[in-house]
């Protein structure tokens, strides 16, 4: 990494988008854009629509911060469109973004290098509920995720059986696949990584007993206790699978890892997003702080980081 390449070119932070986490994008977006401008960046904020490549090509940036998350941005279009124009860019590549959205690739990924997943099935819309109905009913409570969403967004935790059908019929309006887990009881830990380092663990305490969208972006809503209350054999352990992933599925730049830890026992993993939330109040800039690490330096050391990766 060369110290301050992109000191005196043209940044283009990339915000907003299509996906149903635009707003929380746009205050990731502004927040970082802002930290670099702390740093005397050169920096634009472009809100990504329709009319993006025609903006890039009449006003061109030298390279691109990208703050969008969910589809087409934390997916790998986005830096597929990237990649073909040329413009070097933050963080994952198209394939390594393609599967961390898609939380039952991911699962099935993680799963083979021996990291306990919570037990799940994949539907999709031309599966048969019925077929699998009283199969799940044995495992209830289960929890309904549309399979390439983020923010809790289309999440429900089923309690009884009733609740089921609801449940996947909303998730599959969502998304195509849906992925139905067993429900984990345990302290909610997420791990953030910076340059392929796991930082140490924050736990995340929904003061409602669920961490939905409200409890994640309501002020006071949820408590976060840093470092996690987990042993430290426990701490060392997330880490290590955090980053273990990491390697494996070829991300960079920054990541964040979620977990449910069962009794200070048994770690299990359940995503890990590749563009998470960078308010100065998200979760990543939390445990960088904690670790020594303020907004800005997290900021600048994702951009200098930025490249192409394809044929690299
Ligand atoms: N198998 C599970 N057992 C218990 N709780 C779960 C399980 N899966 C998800 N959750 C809860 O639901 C929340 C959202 O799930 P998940 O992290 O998979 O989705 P997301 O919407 O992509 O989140 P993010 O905002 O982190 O991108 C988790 O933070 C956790 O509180
Ligand atoms: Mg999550």
């Amino acid at each position: 990494m060369t110290q301050g390449i992109w000191r005196s070119k043209k940044i283009g932070v990339l915000m907003g988008g299509f996906s149903r986490e635009r707003e929380i994008s746009l205050k990731s977006g502004h927040a970082m854009a802002e930290a670099l401008r702390q740093r005397h960046y050169n920096v634009d904020e472009i809100d990504v629509d329709l009319q993006l490549i025609k903006r890039l090509l009449q006003q061109p940036i030298d390279v691109a911060v990208i703050a969008l998350h969910g589809s087409y941005g934390e997916d790998g279009s986005m830096q597929g469109l990237l990649e073909c124009l040329k413009i070097p860019y933050t963080g994952s590549g198209v394939l390594a973004s393609a599967i961390c959205l898609d939380k039952a690739l991911t699962r099935v990924l993680v799963d083979l290098q021996g990291i306990t997943i919570p037990e799940g099935i994949v539907l999709t819309r031309d599966d048969d509920l019925k077929s699998v109905e009283n199969q799940i009913f044995r495992r209830l409570p289960v929890i309904v995720k549309p399979n390439r969403e983020g923010s809790t967004i289309g999440i429900h935790v089923v309690r009884k059986r009733e609740e089921l059908k609801p449940a996947v019929e909303e998730a599959l309006q969502m998304d195509s696949k849906v992925l139905i887990e067993d429900f984990i009881e345990g302290t909610e830990v997420t791990v953030a990584l910076f340059e392929g380092r796991a930082l140490t663990p924050l736990e995340v305490v929904p003061h409602s007993g669920f961490y939905d969208f409200k409890s994640k972006y309501t002020p006071g809503e949820t408590e976060y206790i840093l470092p996690a209350r987990i042993s430290t054999e426990m701490t060392e352990r997330v880490q290590k699978q955090c980053e273990l992933i990491f390697k494996n599925l070829g991300l960079k730049g920054i990541a964040r890892a979620d977990f449910i830890v069962r009794q200070n026992k048994k770690p299990y993993f359940l995503e890990i997003n590749t563009i998470p939330g960078m308010m100065e109040t998200s979760l990543v800039p939390k445990a960088a702080k904690y670790d020594g690490i303020s907004f800005e330096d997290l900021v600048e050391g994702l951009l200098e980081g930025a490249s192409l990766k394809v044929g690299s």
